[in-house]
């Protein structure tokens, strides 16, 4: 697939036409295998829903996306503002061209926009070094919990790293907590 030049915007969820979503639903059904049925019938969100979409077109097929949703999460006693990320994907055509980069790049970008102090996200063992060439930083010993459509309360292992982005704040104004709640879905 040829990426060379993909024509790169953001569109708010409310702006989204049923096109969109299924044009986003396949870029994610296609990068996400083993967890494509989420995806169906242009569903092009599994979890939480977003709030807002960066998004790389090649012609008329999405190679890149990622998702926004700014919420607050309790860590510890404290009430913190993020912007969660998700839905992180590069068409498996597209891969290893360095489009995962710049979409981390945008993300980014538009975070210091939306002007939260950080960006969260969680991931696995496999993929945290893409997020940590970024400037990701995990948090180590630290656990998150979110509401799951069919387990009440999901736990996320300790092995599994929950990584910030020090966007309009340092990471030493992290608050300390050993776990960060969501009090809703996922991302
Ligand atoms: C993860 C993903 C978005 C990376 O996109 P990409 O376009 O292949 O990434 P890039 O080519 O921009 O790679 C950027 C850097 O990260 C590294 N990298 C890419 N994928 C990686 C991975 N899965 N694990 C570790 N490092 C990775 C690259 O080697 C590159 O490093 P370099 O700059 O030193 O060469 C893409 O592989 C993907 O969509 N995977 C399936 C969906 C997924 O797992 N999404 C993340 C969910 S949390």
């Amino acid at each position: 697939m040829s990426v060379e030049e993909p024509r790169w915007f953001h569109r708010w969820e409310g702006e989204l036409t049923p096109l969109d979503h299924l044009r986003i639903a396949e870029l994610l059904s296609a990068a996400f295998v083993s967890t494509s049925h989420q995806f169906r019938d242009a569903r092009s969100w599994a979890g939480a829903r977003p709030e807002l979409r960066l998004v790389a077109c090649a012609g008329d097929t999405v190679v890149a996306h990622a998702a926004v949703l700014r919420r607050f999460v309790r860590v510890g006693r404290a009430d913190q503002l993020v912007g969660e990320l998700g839905l992180v994907a590069v068409h498996p055509d597209a891969q290893g061209n360095g489009l995962g980069a710049q979409l981390l790049a945008r993300v980014e970008e538009r975070l210091r926009d939306l002007g939260v102090p950080f960006g969260l996200l969680n991931t696995d063992q496999r993929t945290a070094a893409f997020y940590a060439r970024s400037g990701w930083c995990a948090l180590t010993g630290v656990a998150s919990r979110w509401a799951d459509v069919d387990y009440p309360w999901q736990n996320a292992d300790l092995r599994d790293p929950l990584l910030v982005l020090p966007v309009a704040a340092p990471l030493t104004r992290w608050p300390g907590g050993g776990v960060v709640d969501r009090n809703g879905g996922v991302l």
